[in-house]
């Protein structure tokens, strides 16, 4: 007998399978041969949230979430943080390996002269009330790209995919920018692109009557760790719409501005900014014990706090946490992290916390910087979906391809009423009475 395999008995027949095991896991379409009778649909698995399922064989990004572990192909997060800029990151998901120093250059030059939008565009964004939320005007502008270039559909051909794919990393800052400057009623800025990827970001954030707008380095360079540290993380809520709108054949930008939509709550990269409300809330660094206990009483969430997979220290936060003191020194201490550290310090001591191992996440310290950065809390989700446009673009990419690949479509265990007939209106108060009574 094979030693790769389950073998497994279902007690309603005494029928005995044995299941091969691939990649430690078995098909949970091989539990559908185990019948009670030929009418019987067969086996399903019941996974709500996928907590236990995969629902693709991948290459891009590993994580091992009890030991704190995070590669993009292999390469670990802390070196790349240290090393690698976003720009290169962005091409290793895409394309599989670093870029050689001619493929980079080629790469950054080809993102760059994509980063202007149609102005059409433009107008369309005008178009949002003063105090539209940035990450809704950046997921409706994604989305409305899709008409901008209708060859995107042609996802069969691997030319346009490319260049979407460009367009798209190119794009999404320029729109992020321009949320922004609507949000505070400025003019939006153009691209400018003998900047580099986060230079020009910034350019397009903050520069008004200057010619020219230079970031200070500390600060671009904290963007691009940022960037970096943002850029994928596997089959999360938002990737996993990605490819399950992408399953549909439908064209990058609509997929990705439904990935953008998953992205938005806080539950997922919204969290960043229910963090920033929160530490406001707390106010005051005496205050964190009593707010520890209200979390405790299951009265509010520690927000920034817990992961599905990580079950340790989330890498990223240790090292934004470093970033945060670099940038602190240029911007100024941030009032509201003595509260975030009072915070993360009883967390970590209390038997609540520790016992259902949560940590803080990647969100509990990027808001603080954004924060210094001078951001208000609602461009925090945007400054999320910008590098994660690269992963979500991978993640969409390796789906595309992959032969394995079919319409996303979930089942269901039905658990409501049986056939009925239909009840005249006239009727129903009598029936509802005679099935009370
Ligand atoms: N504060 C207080 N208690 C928590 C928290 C938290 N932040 N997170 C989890 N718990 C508790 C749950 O109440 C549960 O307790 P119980 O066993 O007594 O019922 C236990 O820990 C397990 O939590 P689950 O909800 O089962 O964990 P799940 O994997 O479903 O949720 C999630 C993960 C959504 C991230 C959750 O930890 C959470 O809501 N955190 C706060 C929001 C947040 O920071 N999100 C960002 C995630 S990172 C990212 O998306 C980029």
């Amino acid at each position: 007998m094979a030693t790769d395999s389950l073998t497994v008995t279902d007690n309603r027949t005494g029928q005995t399978y044995e299941l091969p095991i691939a990649d430690g896991a078995i098909r949970a379409t091989d539990l559908r041969q185990m019948k009670v009778d030929a009418d019987d649909f067969g086996l399903m698995s019941y996974d709500p949230a996928f907590l236990n399922t995969a629902s693709v064989r991948s290459t891009i990004t590993y994580i091992d979430g009890d030991r704190g572990i995070l590669r993009y192909r292999g390469y670990p997060i802390e070196q790349l943080a240290e090393e690698s800029t976003y720009l290169e990151t962005a091409y290793l998901l895409i394309f599989g390996e670093l870029p050689t120093e001619g493929q980079l250059a080629a790469w950054v030059d080809e993102i760059t002269r994509h980063t202007f939008v149609h102005e059409n565009v433009k107008r369309l964004m005008e178009a949002f009330r003063y105090d539209a939320h940035p990450m809704g005007m950046l997921i409706s502008s994604v989305a409305a790209l899709s008409t901008f270039y209708p060859d995107a559909l042609r996802i069969d051909d691997a030319e346009t995919r490319m260049i979407e794919t460009k367009r798209l990393i190119a794009k999404v800052p320029t729109l992020a920018a321009w949320a922004y400057r609507h949000s505070r009623g400025f003019p939006y800025v153009y691209p400018q692109n003998d900047l580099g990827f986060t230079g020009n970001f910034l350019s397009m954030m903050f520069r008004m009557a200057e010619p020219r707008y230079v970031a200070d380095p500390v600060l671009e360079r904290a963007l691009e760790v940022l960037f970096i540290l943002h850029a994928d993380h596997e089959q999360n809520c938002s990737a996993s719409a990605m490819r399950s709108i992408g399953s549909s054949h439908v064209d990058p930008y609509s997929a990705l501005s439904g990935a953008a939509a998953a992205l938005y709550g806080p539950l997922h990269g919204g969290a960043n900014e229910a963090v920033l409300r929160m530490l406001a809330e707390i106010g005051d660094v005496r205050h964190v014990p009593a707010y520890v206990e209200r979390v405790k009483g299951g009265e509010v969430k520690l927000m920034g706090f817990g992961h599905r997979v990580y079950k340790n220290y989330d890498p990223r936060a240790r090292i934004i946490k470093q970033t945060a003191d670099s940038v602190f020194e240029v911007t100024g201490r941030n009032p509201l992290l003595d509260i975030a550290l009072e915070l993360e310090r009883i967390a970590l001591e209390d038997e609540y916390f520790v016992s259902r191992k949560l940590y803080p996440n990647v969100d509990f310290y990027s808001g603080l910087i954004y924060q210094a950065l001078g951001l208000p809390v609602g461009m925090f989700p945007v400054m999320f979906a910008i590098p994660r446009t690269a992963g979500w673009l991978a993640q969409w990419l390796e789906g595309i391809v992959d032969p394995e690949q079919k319409i996303a479509r979930p089942r269901q265990l039905y658990l409501g009423s049986d056939e009925r007939d239909y009840v005249p209106i006239e009727r129903r108060a009598a029936v509802e009475a005679a099935s009370v009574a």
